[in-house]
């Protein structure tokens, strides 16, 4: 089964960025760490990386086409994009939304998430492995 993992803005810099808010790991490491959890359960990840709103929201709209599943970290999206949550609300599949960070735990401007309403769920602060447990959430969804 095919299910689309996307992470939103900045995402590219893992590694460097912010090591001490989002660990030494690479996207690189993320996409592999995604497929290698991917085979064990049965699906086929496609990983994806975009700085750019409306490339993202064109992914999401060919899910919801498609009727794919997606694990997505919306990055800074998540608190201002109401293009993207309009896109979400459009789903035909679980969409988990997903944070390396727990961003309730951080300023407050990260507190709130407009896209959570219209997520199927939120897995947030466990690294990388939040990407895993959505995953797992994905293949039991079925
Ligand atoms: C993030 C948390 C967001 O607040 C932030 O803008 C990000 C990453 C996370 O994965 O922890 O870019 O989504």
């Amino acid at each position: 089964r095919p299910v689309y993992v996307l992470s939103g803005p900045n995402l590219s810099r893992l590694g460097t960025r912010e090591p001490d808010v989002y660990g030494a790991e690479t996207l690189a490491d993320l996409a592999a760490l995604c497929r290698e959890a991917g085979r064990g359960l049965g699906l086929s990840v496609d990983v994806r990386q975009t700085d750019d709103e409306a490339e993202m929201i064109s992914w999401l709209h060919e899910a919801a086409d498609a009727r794919v599943p997606v694990v997505l970290n919306p990055a800074a999206f998540t608190h201002y994009s109401y293009a993207l949550r309009d896109a979400i609300a459009q789903r035909t599949a679980p969409l988990i939304e997903v944070h390396i960070s727990n961003p309730a735990a951080r300023e407050e401007f990260r507190h709130n998430s407009v896209v959570a309403g219209v997520a199927t769920g939120t897995i947030a602060g466990f690294g990388l492995r939040s990407y895993v447990l959505a995953l797992q959430a994905v293949a039991e969804l079925g």
